[in-house]
């Protein structure tokens, strides 16, 4: 039977679909596994299901292929932390979780966005803390979401999940990437621009890019300046694509109202961040997709990636399916 590893326990459904059809180990310790004992483990198995919190470094795979790893299957639409065209040198199959989180994603996103507007983590703590003493006309007031200019930073599947809620709320919508995209344009009325002209219209900025060398740090000092006053971030996509000290920065001068992170560059958020100190700042512990439903459903496509790629079949989601070229 075929060995698999998983660095952590993935739902029932998919657990048994793996205990059927292969050999399975799980990492069951309390810390994540560290790159010196995943360059261990890869080397006693043919496949590995990753999570997003894994570097799947040079090194691991370097380690799996010296050995019989075929496949690394991540239950996560996002694959940044894997060394990809490392592992496609190495003839490593690398399988994500796409189109099924799109929804959940986009929904957290909103979330965030209307709790960021009308500042509702800061009522809720107010209640809570009995810092709240009688409604007053200036009490926490936020910012109308119901027509409002929405800007999209990467308008792929989750993007324009987004822009589709933006509708009910009559917002106009903007959007940036490397490319047009036409028939988005008429799906959603959004209206494509540059980054820096979206900056300057919107009064919401979305981020749901991909993390790659071109948009790592992407909304810096500078970007942040060139936002409206008043302006609130958000981000559900990774947190390396913003500038964390420059965004503080940015928000204890006055300049933005807000932020709501789901993502922040390291996750955790050390406790010494400036930004945990922000009331207005909201930070949720990367949690787009963490709907039970999507959760099963990631799960079992990851377990089905995992399968075909130790029967040395093509994965049903594959990132890099040029491996297949040139594999014997
Ligand atoms: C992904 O799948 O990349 C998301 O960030 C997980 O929530």
């Amino acid at each position: 039977m075929k060995k698999i590893f998983l660095t952590r326990r993935i739902y029932p459904e998919a657990m048994e679909l793996l205990e059927k059809n292969a050999k399975i180990e799980v990492w069951s310790a309390d810390m994540p596994i560290t790159e010196a004992q995943l360059i261990e483990k890869v080397a006693q198995v043919e496949g590995l299901i990753s999570m997003l919190s894994n570097p799947i470094t040079e090194k691991v795979l370097q380690s799996g292929a010296a050995h019989s790893l075929r496949v690394v299957s991540q239950m996560a639409v996002g694959y940044d932390n894997i060394a990809v065209e490392q592992a496609t040198k190495l003839g490593i199959a690398v399988g994500n979780t796409p189109g099924v989180l799109t929804e959940t994603t986009a929904d957290l996103a909103w979330a965030l966005l209307m709790a960021a507007a009308r500042r509702v983590v800061e009522g809720h703590t107010e209640v809570h803390r009995g810092i709240w003493r009688s409604w007053g006309p200036d009490v926490l007031c936020g910012t109308d979401v119901y027509g409002a200019t929405l800007g999209i930073i990467g308008f792929g599947r989750i993007g324009q999940a987004v822009a589709a809620r933006a509708a009910g709320f009559h917002m106009k919508v903007l959007y940036t990437q490397r490319h047009r995209d036409l028939a988005a344009e008429e799906r959603t009325q959004a209206q494509y621009m540059t980054l820096d002209e979206l900056l300057r219209q919107a009064d919401f900025v979305t981020l749901h890019a991909y993390l790659s060398a071109e948009t790592r740090g992407m909304i810096g000092k500078e970007q942040l300046a060139h936002m409206k006053p008043g302006a609130i971030l958000i981000n559900t996509a990774r947190g390396a694509m913003i500038d964390q000290a420059a965004l503080y920065e940015a928000l204890s001068a006055g300049h933005l109202a807000a932020a709501a992170l789901d993502v922040t560059d390291p996750e955790p958020i050390p406790q010494n961040s400036p930004l945990l100190e922000l009331p207005q700042v909201i930070i949720t512990p990367h949690i787009g997709s963490a709907s039970t439903q999507t959760r099963r459903r990631m799960s079992v496509m990851t377990a089905e990636n995992v399968l075909a790629g130790v029967a040395r079949e093509k994965l049903p989601y594959c990132v890099n399916p040029e491996v297949y070229a040139q594999r014997k």
